[in-house]
């Protein structure tokens, strides 16, 4: 696992789409599942802005590592997001653009999205495996729509779940442990004070069992954690 810690939430994301540009360069990344919230925001615009000249966008897969059980239009649903501010800029084939359909009946369509994600990835340890998953992480030490009061789903032998948000109640489709673990790269960029806490209680070694985030652990791949100093303002210097 590798800590890098920036500034800000800006040096951060420029931190990330340089390395995504480098992988990429690499030829190694196709199959991308991407974080929801509010923290890819930077990201998808430092892409969009600063970055459009510099990846193959059209080489590029997307997926997502969950989605709420939402419309598409809708201003709470993850793709709505990343479509405003990464897809619309982009010259991205929209055949390339897999979202999970929020709209649908949600077992149903984490049934579907589980078909999907073994029909077009390759597999690796007899699962499906992306090229690089990027994640977030809530204060609460989620990740994905995995929460602590269902971690048991992270565990699931299914690769999608239904979860649901344990303060608003609402439902999400959420990739579970093991396609998240079978990934070639995750990367989780988390900023912002609110998460110092957890940031180091998980990386500080308490609490990896009792968050999910703290249960990514990729079997034979690779694991950065992009932190802006005030999500690693908990940590110890020599954790850095
Ligand atoms: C979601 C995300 C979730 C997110 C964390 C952090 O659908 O909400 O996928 O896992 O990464 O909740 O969210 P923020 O970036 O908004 O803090």
């Amino acid at each position: 696992m590798e800590i890098q810690v920036y500034p800000g939430k800006q040096e951060a994301a420029e931190a990330l789409a340089e390395q995504m540009a480098e992988w990429a360069r690499e030829g190694s990344m196709e199959h991308i599942a991407l974080s929801g919230g509010s923290t890819p925001e930077v990201l998808f615009d430092t892409l969009a802005e600063d970055y459009w000249f510099r990846l193959p966008w059209k080489e590029f897969q997307f997926y997502w590592g969950d989605e709420r059980c939402v419309p598409p239009t809708d201003p709470q649903s993850n793709f709505r997001m990343t479509r405003e501010h990464l897809f619309d800029p982009l010259p991205i084939p929209d055949a390339h653009i897999h979202r999970i359909r929020g709209e649908a009946q949600p077992a149903e369509e984490a049934t579907r999205y589980e078909a999907l994600l073994r029909s077009q990835l390759p597999l690796e340890n007899g699962l499906p495996r992306f090229d690089l998953i990027l994640l977030g992480m809530g204060d609460d030490g989620h990740t994905a729509s995995v929460f602590p009061h269902q971690a048991h789903l992270w565990d699931s032998k299914n690769l999608c779940e239904v979860a649901q948000h344990p303060e608003s109640g609402q439902l999400r489709v959420t990739l579970t442990g093991g396609i998240i673990n079978n990934a070639a790269r995750i990367v989780f960029l988390v900023t912002g004070a609110g998460k110092a806490g957890r940031v180091a209680d998980i990386l500080g070694g308490k609490g990896d069992a009792a968050y999910p985030a703290g249960r990514v652990a990729p079997g034979d791949g690779r694991l950065i954690w992009i932190l802006d100093e005030a999500a690693a303002s908990g940590l110890l210097p020599d954790m850095r």
